[in-house]
């Protein structure tokens, strides 16, 4: 049988995790394109939304909104994820950043935060600053909106990544500053294997101050 590959950094708030795993090739989170729920969600807005793309990895989606115009960015704080997504997105390689998503000012207002697999990479202790950092970057109104690992009928497994969340925890930390204005569960068979029967599509719009 084939041995897991055995990585040297085990804590997933530094870039060295993510970037030993993306040099090594090693991605299970990765999609390999462009999800059917986003597209869903840009197709039903009446026009293009700036947006914000934290932890994009191969920045797939980002490629997608530049080819029909939309202001996207998207950063990621390992550098050969930034690296590769690049590479992939070819002539619209500008829109990716290397930056930490805690020190990023945007270059223009967000009205849009695209969450995959950027929470749940985190280390639950740094999710109050993911919550305060959404909130700081969007203006009322503003929707931080996409993919959520919700599990429902247990208990959220304390280790990741993934670290999925329940439904009375992500609403504890995000509804201080979000009302959740639409959830729909993702279809298994529209998920990838680490993800499937645990994804949620979620949109939270942010509340005026
Ligand atoms: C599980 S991967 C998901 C990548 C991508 N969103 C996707 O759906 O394929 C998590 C990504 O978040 C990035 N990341 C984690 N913490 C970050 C931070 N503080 N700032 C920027 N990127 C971060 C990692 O480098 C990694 O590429």
């Amino acid at each position: 049988m084939a041995q897991p590959p055995v990585f040297q950094s085990r804590d997933a708030a530094d870039p060295a995790f993510w970037d030993e795993r993306f040099s090594r090739e090693h991605t299970p989170w990765d999609a390999a394109g462009v999800p059917a729920a986003f597209r869903q969600f840009c197709e039903a807005q009446p026009a293009p939304l700036s947006t914000l793309i934290p932890g994009c990895g191969n920045a797939y989606e980002a490629g997608w909104l530049a080819d029909r115009g939309w202001p996207v960015t998207a950063i990621d704080f390992a550098p050969s994820a930034v690296a590769s997504a690049k590479t992939l997105l070819g002539p619209h390689a500008g829109v990716v950043e290397l930056a930490d998503f805690f020190r990023f000012s945007p270059p223009r207002p967000v009205q849009w935060i695209y969450e995959r697999a950027f929470l749940c990479a985190m280390p639950r202790r740094l999710w109050p600053d993911y919550a305060a950092q959404v909130a700081k970057l969007l203006p009322p109104g503003g929707l931080l909106a996409g993919f959520f690992a919700v599990v429902e009928g247990r208990e959220a497994a304390p280790k990741g990544p993934p670290f999925e969340t329940t439904q009375p925890e992500l609403d504890g930390l995000l509804s201080p500053a979000f009302e959740r204005i639409s959830d729909m569960p993702i279809a298994e068979a529209d998920s990838i294997p680490v993800f499937a029967g645990r994804e949620r599509w979620q949109v939270w719009r942010r509340r005026a101050d």
